[in-house]
């Protein structure tokens, strides 16, 4: 094991009826606004809850925030904010509106000409407004994390931020939220919260017995809960279980002193920009191309996992189990699966060249380069 040091600040509010305690978490007197999205909350009675809750509070709203948050969207928020002197922010909904409202924080106080540069430069963070949040999606662990993705319209990027000033002071898991969850979210959540473990586990051994138990447990929870919490919504045991085991796979704790991948997301994250796939769509597409490409250097890992996870014994048999439980959730592991995306060849192309202009090096060894990129994708078609 490496060495780290492990901080997370984030206060975790989890169980029904959480959203009442809203008011005791934010400092008094505070101007706050709230953030969403397109407008779930107002349809499963979160949004009424969290107004009766910010009733102490003078605060304004900014709804709007779409999936894949753009960064177009959001200085419209930045605006607002300064010009209102808003001094809290509460993000309300899933991973989107979470990132989105992390970036709201940060631009704020932004003094170079384009903030974007959070994301594409890892321009400093030196100061960000104080924000909370109340989640309705299991999925990103952005609840419980410092990171943001941030897509920018008129360029088609999207990039990943994250600084120590982006920690949500506090996070409300009120697991009945989830009761309105399209079967679609509730897939994404599910293959999301499965490929941040192996992101962070699947790589090469470091003697790291906690790390790996832990996203060893993270992943057989995901497993055993997955079919039921896609179809049977009512089922609350379930929904806390895979709504905790989505907080804890991406807040730090598994990935404290072991080497990390992320090639999957990197490469998902072009998909997104290109194609406008949702984020798990894509991971779902771009993993088991990965692993297979890369399967000599991650043999020893890949057996473990096969092992402790799916009860194989052979890496490619662990990788087509994984496969297999992402189509079993209706998530689909191919281009040919998803007809907006057109022709595959001419989006890997497009994919393959930004890799190769940008130099990038991918995965634990930053061995990945645009060459196995493509022949990564090429099996995906
Ligand atoms: O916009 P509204 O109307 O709220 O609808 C949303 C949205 O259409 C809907 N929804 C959310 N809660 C609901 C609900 N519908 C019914 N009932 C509820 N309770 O779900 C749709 C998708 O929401 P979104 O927030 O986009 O999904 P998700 O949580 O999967 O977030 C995806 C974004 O997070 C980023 C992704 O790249 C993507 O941009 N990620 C953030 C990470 C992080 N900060 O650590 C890590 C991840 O790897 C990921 O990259
Ligand atoms: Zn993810």
């Amino acid at each position: 094991m490496r060495h780290f040091r492990f901080h997370n600040p984030v206060k975790i509010l989890f169980g029904a009826g959480q959203i009442s305690n809203l008011a005791s978490q934010i400092p008094q007197g505070s101007k706050v606004m709230m953030t969403y999205g397109g407008g779930s909350i107002k349809k499963n009675g979160v949004y009424q809850q969290v107004v009766k809750a910010l009733a102490p509070f003078e605060f304004i709203e900014f709804s709007g925030i779409e999936a894949n948050p753009k960064y177009e969207t959001l200085m419209r928020a930045v605006e607002i904010v300064r010009k209102e002197n808003v001094d809290f922010l509460l993000a309300v909904g899933g991973g989107s509106v979470i990132d989105g409202t992390k970036f709201i924080a940060a631009a704020t106080y932004f003094d170079g000409t384009d903030p974007y540069e959070i994301c594409t430069q890892g321009a400093k963070v030196s100061k960000a407004v104080p924000f909370g949040t109340v989640l309705t999606l299991p999925a990103t662990g952005s609840e419980m994390n410092n990171g943001a993705v941030i897509s920018r319209l008129s360029t088609q990027e999207k990039y990943a931020f994250a600084s120590s000033k982006t920690f949500p002071r506090f996070s409300i898991l009120d697991p009945t939220v989830t009761l309105t969850l399209p079967a679609k979210q509730r897939a994404n959540g599910v293959v999301d919260a499965f490929v941040h473990v192996t992101e962070q586990y699947l790589t090469y051994p470091v003697q790291a017995d906690i790390q790996d138990r832990f996203s060893e447990s993270i992943l057989q929870v995901l497993v055993d809960n997955g079919m039921e919490y896609v179809n049977d919504p009512e089922n609350m045991d379930v929904a806390s279980n895979v709504m905790w085991a989505c907080t804890m796979a991406l807040n730090g704790l598994i990935a404290a002193g072991v080497p990390e991948d992320w090639a999957t997301h990197q490469i998902g994250h072009e998909i997104t920009a290109l194609a406008g796939l949702d984020h798990a769509q894509t991971l779902a597409i771009v993993w088991p191309g990965l692993q297979r490409v890369m399967e000599e250097e991650k043999r020893e890992k890949l057996l473990q996992f096969g092992k402790r996870v799916w009860n194989v014994d052979d890496a490619e048999a662990a990788i087509a189990k994984t496969e297999e439980f992402f189509r079993s959730l209706g998530v689909g592991t191919r281009f040919s699966d998803y007809p907006s995306v057109g022709d595959a060849g001419a989006l890997i192309d497009t994919i393959v060249a930004r890799f190769e202009e940008r130099g990038t090096l991918l995965g634990e060894r930053s061995d990945i380069d645009y060459r196995k990129v493509r022949e990564i994708l090429e099996l995906r078609k």
